[in-house]
């Protein structure tokens, strides 16, 4: 059974509509999301209304609990503190309460958990091989039959496998093999605000039966999103790798 990921909605429904359109195309039997629905972008409530129709499951991330007041709004750049305040304004009692609602990890068939970023730190940003040793041991502490993570957060995609080959980064690829024997990290990237240089909305398609992942890039119109945007005030620049992510790659380099 394959299942899309999807992870880092951001408040974009027209990102996330484009990369549903490009699941109904191909062999998805279940799509699930990784948090942070809403933040940075300004379009939260339709982003939400689209999440409801399509009844696509999904655990809650750091955006999600800073705009419902559940974590104080200071785990982002300034940007993104003003739309963590204007999302708040706009956000009724029925989405606040759906986004209350999302749970902060979901388990699925096969031995697999999602979660926005480390169990039960949805802040923190898995990226150097330690964490991720660490974060695997706390994982099959959690529950000892978990095979793989999917995991969020970075909006960066990628695998990293922890198992006896020691910790191996495999950038996102259209197609990855999974090393069966490892415990997987798989994360999508970001639909609706990518920061790899690629304005195009990121998920993947696993198949867990199959040790496969598919990351796909699904173009749609960015200016109509910018605009909405600006008009609201909310001005956000391009996204190029974070200076943290460039300086892991150079100290953490992939085997
Ligand atoms: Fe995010
Ligand atoms: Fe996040």
């Amino acid at each position: 059974m394959r299942i899309a990921i999807l992870s880092d909605i951001h408040a974009n429904p027209d990102a996330l509509a484009a990369v549903l359109a490009d699941i109904a195309q191909r062999d998805v039997a279940a799509t699930v999301q990784l948090g942070d629905v809403v933040g940075y972008n300004t379009r939260p409530r339709e982003t939400l209304a689209l999440l409801r129709e399509h009844a696509i499951s999904g655990v809650r991330g750091n955006h999600d609990l800073m705009a419902i007041g559940r974590l104080p709004p200071d785990q982002c750049g300034p940007v993104g503190r003003k739309a963590i305040r204007w999302t708040r304004k706009v956000l009724t009692d029925a989405d606040c309460d759906y986004l209350a609602s999302l749970p902060d990890e979901l388990r699925l068939a096969g031995g697999v958990l999602c979660t926005h970023s480390a169990l039960g730190d949805p802040g923190v940003r898995l990226h150097a091989r330690a964490q991720f040793e660490e974060e695997t041991k706390v994982l099959l502490h959690f529950d000892g039959d978990l095979r793989v993570c999917c995991t969020g957060h970075t909006h960066t995609p990628q695998v990293v496998e922890v198992g006896p080959a020691g910790v191996v980064r495999r950038p996102a690829a259209p197609e990855v093999a999974l090393d069966p024997t490892a415990f997987c990290f798989i994360n999508p990237g970001s639909v609706g605000q990518p920061r790899d240089g690629d304005e195009r909305a990121s998920y993947a398609i696993f198949d867990p039966e199959g040790h496969h992942v598919w990351f796909h890039r699904v173009a749609y119109d960015v200016r109509r999103i910018a605009r909405d945007n600006a008009r609201r005030g909310i001005k956000l620049g391009p996204r190029p790798a974070t200076t943290r992510s460039l300086i892991s790659r150079l100290f953490d380099p992939v085997p």
